[in-house]
């Protein structure tokens, strides 16, 4: 593409409008040349929208019943969703409601039951699983305290049960709470009730005598609560 101009052997005037008449020409060809590119990126770009694809729910010839999305094969199942551990995910063994957990109950454990319990079942059951909590209070229908005999006498199992699917007017909280956590609760609900019935005899015999040391304060929140009303006023 020309885009100077060298002034020929003529008159002054013809001169500058030559020069502004072949500059205007440069000009338009700069310009067509533009639009050409964009139209032919454009064109490319096209081509990668309109790819041979099958979208989510769209009619596709490939296929003999025209569905794009094709159906699952029976008994499929989902990447990390076996689940076919059946203590762990049912509470049961052998078609048996169990009393063992699926893990062993550490401190951490405890602790994050505790946190869980604190979250999910403080509001209907109390903090100590009265079954007082402030959501009844408040006038949902009171759980029974999980210090009756019937309740004690309960294996875990049944408890996670419970959570996972739910148990009379009380709703499930299987999407709430992952079944590792679940244990955890079912394992913090056995130490509050061996919290209410607790014994000197429950004491390891080397620390009894701390039992009768004048309480030192504790610093943040520890994990027996800080002596909060049940269901609370906060
Ligand atoms: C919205 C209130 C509510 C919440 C939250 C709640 N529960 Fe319950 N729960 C109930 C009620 C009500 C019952 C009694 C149901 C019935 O007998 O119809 C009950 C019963 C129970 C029972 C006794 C089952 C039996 O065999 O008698 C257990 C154990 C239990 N809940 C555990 C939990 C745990 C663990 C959580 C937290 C993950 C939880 N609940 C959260 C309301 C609640």
């Amino acid at each position: 593409m020309r885009l100077s101009v060298t002034p020929g052997p003529v008159a002054p005037g013809l001169q500058s409008r030559q020069v502004a008449s072949e500059g205007r020409h440069a000009a338009v060809h700069l310009l067509l040349a533009c639009v050409l590119s964009l139209i032919a990126g454009a064109a490319c770009r096209q081509d990668m929208h309109d790819q041979p694809k099958i979208k989510a729910y769209r009619e596709a010839d490939f296929f003999a019943d025209r569905r794009g999305m094709r159906p699952i094969p029976e008994n499929t199942v989902a990447r990390g969703f076996l689940n076919d551990d059946d203590h762990l995910f049912t509470g049961k063994v052998n078609g048996q409601v169990t009393d063992e957990f699926p893990f062993e109950v550490t401190r951490e454990v405890l602790q994050r039951g505790h946190d869980r319990f604190a979250i999910y079942c403080t509001p209907c059951h109390g903090q100590t699983g009265m079954g007082n909590g402030m959501v009844v209070q408040r006038g949902f229908r009171p759980p029974p305290s999980f210090h009756t005999d019937t309740i004690r006498n309960q294996p875990v199992g049944h408890w996670y049960d419970v959570m996972t699917n739910g148990f009379g007017a009380m709703p499930d909280y299987r999407a709430q709470v992952a079944p590792e956590d679940r244990w955890a609760i079912a394992a913090y609900i056995r130490a509050l009730q061996l919290s209410q019935r607790a014994t000197t005899t429950d004491v390891p015999p080397d620390r009894l005598s701390e039992l009768n040391a004048p309480q030192r304060p504790t610093t943040g929140p520890a994990v027996g609560d800080s002596g909060r009303e049940d269901g609370g006023n906060h």
